[in-house]
């Protein structure tokens, strides 16, 4: 439920307050536009932060991972915290630097679709050429026709982009041109697995796709274990990689296309501290505030599944982003331009069972 059917009822939602509350402000314009900064400190003072509750005593849950409970008490205070775990430094420094590259270099790779591939059609290897501060141009477009047979009737597909060096752009030569760096900062969601069509807002089957790497199934279905039925193992068929720049949020929603909602959502958190929502199964209700951090893992499953969150804020701030045993990692010449991009970025990758 990305979104609200009725878009001024949920302005007044507890959901839509919280949000405006974490967001981040920026400071007052000269067209004075904004709201006073002191609010910002306000927000992140209320913080709520979360004690531990027992796990089931399957004996194989990931070491270190706990579920919570509401702050002070020690059962779970409203439904949303039924079958919500939190699994803090879930991964190691050296697993979470894997994964950052992953979702930068991999995952957006054809035939994996990304809120680019609508503009652009399918680009590859955007992060080589990012780094080698190429340029993308449209070009005299001779094999539409092949592609769109391919491709059915997206149009957009057939669309011929190519990177290119700054030198060899003709001068006068009246192009669409877009530097790669500038895409890679314009890159919002990759799919990976089974295609979501946020269009649909559905699992798009038709559309090509290659099955979830078998590292990162292998890693969703360890951390899914606390919150599976018993018996079962999860299945990962999607997942959505989330790309947050400094001002970038995700509106409070349900994740409501997956046909078993008894099976868990597996959420990766990479790169900058954010503020995460956890509100009750109506916009109307309170949600909790929580810090997730690079390498903590959260598992939605059973009542939490249902429950509406989203993320308001993102700290790219270098006293808060708290990514500081990455910026370590990344000390290799070749890291230079993946540590930039961490240093302002938050990347999230859920991995889900479809059927
Ligand atoms: C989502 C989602 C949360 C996050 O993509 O559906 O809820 O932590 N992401 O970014
Ligand atoms: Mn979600």
């Amino acid at each position: 439920m990305y979104g609200a059917s009725d878009p001024a009822a949920a302005e007044r939602t507890a959901f839509r307050r919280a949000e405006k509350q974490y967001k981040l402000y920026k400071p007052p314009n000269l067209k004075g536009a904004s709201r006073p900064a002191s609010m910002e400190t306000a927000a992140t003072c209320r913080l709520w932060w979360t004690s531990t509750r027992c796990l089931p005593p399957t004996g194989s849950c990931p070491p270190g991972s706990v579920g919570v409970t509401a702050p002070g008490s020690t059962a779970p205070c409203s439904a949303s915290w039924t079958g919500f775990y939190f699994i803090p430094g879930a991964l190691s420094t050296e697993e979470q630097c894997y994964w950052i590259r992953e979702s930068l270099k991999t995952f957006p790779q054809p035939p994996n679709r990304t809120n680019l591939t609508a503009i652009y059609g399918s680009i590859s290897d955007l992060f080589t050429a990012a780094k080698n501060q190429k340029i993308l141009v449209e070009v005299e477009n001779s094999d539409v026709e092949e592609k769109e047979q391919n491709k059915g009737d997206r149009k957009t597909e057939s669309k011929n982009f190519k990177f290119v060096e700054d030198s060899e752009i003709q001068k006068g030569e009246e192009c669409r041109t877009t530097r790669a760096i500038t895409l890679m900062r314009k890159l919002r969601w990759s799919t990976l697995g089974l295609q979501f069509d946020w269009s649909k807002r559905n699992y798009d089957v038709s559309l090509p796709h290659k099955k979830i790497p078998d590292a990162l199934a292998s890693l969703a279905k360890n951390m899914a274990i606390p919150a599976m039925p018993f018996g079962e193992e999860f299945k990962p068929e999607a997942a959505i990689v989330n790309y947050y720049g400094p001002s970038d949020m995700l509106g409070g929603h349900v994740d409501d296309m997956e046909a078993d909602w008894t099976k868990p959502i597996v959420s990766i958190s990479l790169g900058c501290k954010c503020i995460f929502l956890l509100g009750g199964k109506t916009r109307d209700e309170v949600p909790t505030a929580m810090f997730l951090r690079s390498g903590d893992i959260v598992l939605m499953a059973g009542e939490a599944r249902e429950c509406f969150h989203g993320v308001p804020r993102i700290f790219t701030e270098s006293n808060q982003q708290e990514i500081s045993a990455l910026v370590s990692q990344l000390s290799g010449e070749d890291d230079c331009f993946i540590l930039h991009y961490v240093k302002n970025s938050r990347i999230n990758i859920n991995i889900r069972q479809v059927y």
